[in-house]
């Protein structure tokens, strides 16, 4: 059958071979459709770029210049939000961190916490290393005087707990260390961390 189909020749022009051999019957009906196909096609085709239509088409509603002020202007509005914010936070930070307060003992203790490294191991309000306990909140969990018996007792050598070296601090540098992390418990940090604990 199908070499048949194949092989056939046609009879007439407008005569196509179905594969049973015979004329397909609906063939003007089919060659009509193409015409007017190809005449949708050509007429779409040749229009010219901004349509008389009345009805309203897509570039009419939404023109290159618009997506160009939507990009630019959304850039420019967005840009404005983040200085303003930028703005804002830099308003904030001295309010909340009442660098103001921080006192020569304050400062000699934040020397101390930041030459020994206590960051390598621990964090101060969420930032630093996450080996040991948050210190921002110390001084409210445990008190001074805690930290300094803390400190000069280590390391515990308790098996199975990690340990934190000793420092050899003099009773002065204990001192300004306590200061400093009194002044980091006033740090206004929208109460974080959210427990005690840290
Ligand atoms: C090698 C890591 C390491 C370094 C460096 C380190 N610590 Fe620690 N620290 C620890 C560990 C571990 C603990 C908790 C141990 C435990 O719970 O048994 C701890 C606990 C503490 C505590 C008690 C926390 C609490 O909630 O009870 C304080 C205070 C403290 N460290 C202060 C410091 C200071 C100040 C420094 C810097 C001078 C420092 N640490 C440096 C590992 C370290």
């Amino acid at each position: 059958m199908r070499l048949q189909a194949i092989t056939a020749k046609p009879v007439k022009q407008y005569k196509s071979y179905c594969f049973t051999g015979q004329t397909d019957p609906n063939i003007f009906r089919r060659l009509i459709l193409i015409k007017d196909v190809k005449k949708y096609f050509a007429y779409n085709f040749n229009r010219r770029p901004i349509s008389t239509s009345k009805e309203p088409n897509m570039q009419q509603v939404f023109t290159k210049a618009m997506a160009r002020n939507i990009f630019l202007g959304g850039s420019v509005f967005f840009l404005a939000i983040y200085l303003a914010l930028t703005y804002d936070t830099w308003q904030q930070i001295p309010l909340r961190d009442h660098a103001d307060k921080m006192t020569p003992a304050v400062l000699s203790g934040k020397y101390l916490f930041d030459t020994n490294n206590c960051v390598g191991c621990h964090t101060l309000n969420g930032e630093g290393a996450y080996f040991a306990p948050e210190l921002g909140n110390v001084y409210k969990r445990r008190g001074p005087e805690f930290i300094k018996a803390w400190i000069q007792s280590q390391p515990t050598g308790v098996p199975g707990r990690r340990q934190m070296p000793n420092f050899h601090f003099d009773q002065k540098e204990l001192n300004d260390l306590v200061a400093y992390m009194e002044w980091l418990s006033h740090i206004d940090t929208n109460n974080w961390p959210p427990n005690i604990q840290g």
